[in-house]
């Protein structure tokens, strides 16, 4: 999907031999088709990323059914911290986009291990679960998901999310006018369960199209300086009573990565959703191993 962009060359890399290569070679012959002129290569040796702009980090296991995203956190904090490491060791001045999960605990573990300022250390998930969310609204209306502004801010993960109702809109229209209280109760369910529910349904791990397209709107925002206000995870101490914790909030992205955060009204209980999401990750980082 990136390289389909056309705008920026594209350097995968994992551990496993080949992998990233074949996948790297694979995506690259497909250009005479989709029309790009930029590179895709692939690679083990971090060396041939050097001097990346945006660095998004996927790395670490998924989760299978049956499993939080918490669940992930002792086997993913070591891989994070590895490949936060090496990535800004290679591409100092980079932007870090962190989507390994838990995410908002990542986000802690990769701002330590890079020690690049915040405003370059940005997770990815209100950015995946509000296009879900935005996708359930415009099937249980059936208007166009264009027209659906709705946001999911405060963690990523099922006890975290906090689907945004009190400023929801379709075209304008409060989205409590359109639907019922219970059917907006279904959808801020259904949200929450997102990951889950593709994770139930693939059986062997989560989600790729929807997270990968909400990371390369990230990725445009920041290298063509949108200023996009978008929802991502950011280092929060005192807004929506966050104490030092990542969580979800609207943040304008564009060269640099985060140019500024907003805390718009909410409604008290999306608040207290919001202050919890802050509480659990603080929780998540005193329980992650060091080391
Ligand atoms: C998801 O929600 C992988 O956490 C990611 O699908």
């Amino acid at each position: 999907m990136m390289a389909a962009r056309g705008y920026a060359d594209v350097v995968l890399i994992d551990i496993v031999e080949g992998l990233p290569q074949g996948k790297g070679l694979d995506i690259a012959e497909s250009a005479p088709w989709t029309g790009f002129s930029t590179t895709v290569t692939g690679t083990n040796d971090w060396v041939d990323t050097a001097g990346s702009d945006v660095v998004v980090i996927t790395s670490g296991v998924a989760r299978r059914p049956g499993m939080t995203r918490e669940d992930l956190l002792g086997t993913n904090a070591g891989i994070v911290r590895a490949v936060v490491g090496n990535a800004a060791k290679h591409s100092p001045n980079a932007v870090l986009i962190i989507f390994a999960n838990p995410m908002d605990a990542m986000c802690h573990v990769a701002l330590a291990a890079s020690g690049f300022p915040k405003e370059r250390v940005i997770g990815q998930g209100g950015m995946l679960d509000s296009a879900r969310y935005r996708a359930f609204i415009s099937m249980e209306t059936g208007a166009s998901v264009k027209d659906v502004c709705a946001w999911v801010l405060g963690g990523h993960t099922e006890a975290t999310m906090v689907p945004i109702v009190s400023n929801a809109t379709v075209g304008g229209v409060p989205l409590t006018q359109l639907l019922n209280t219970r059917k907006v109760d279904a959808l801020v369910a259904r949200t929450k369960r997102g990951g889950a529910e593709i994770v139930d349904l693939l059986k062997t791990g989560s989600a790729f199209i929807a997270p990968a397209a909400a990371t390369i709107e990230m990725v445009d925002a920041i290298l063509l300086d949108e200023r996009r206000i978008l929802p991502c995870a950011t280092l929060l101490n005192g807004p929506w009573g966050v104490r030092n914790g990542y969580v979800g909030a609207p943040v304008l992205l564009g060269e640099g990565g985060i140019q500024k955060v907003y805390t718009p009204p909410l409604s008290d209980d999306e608040v207290a959703g919001i202050k919890e999401a802050g509480k659990a990750v603080r929780e998540l980082v005193a329980a992650t191993p060091k080391g």
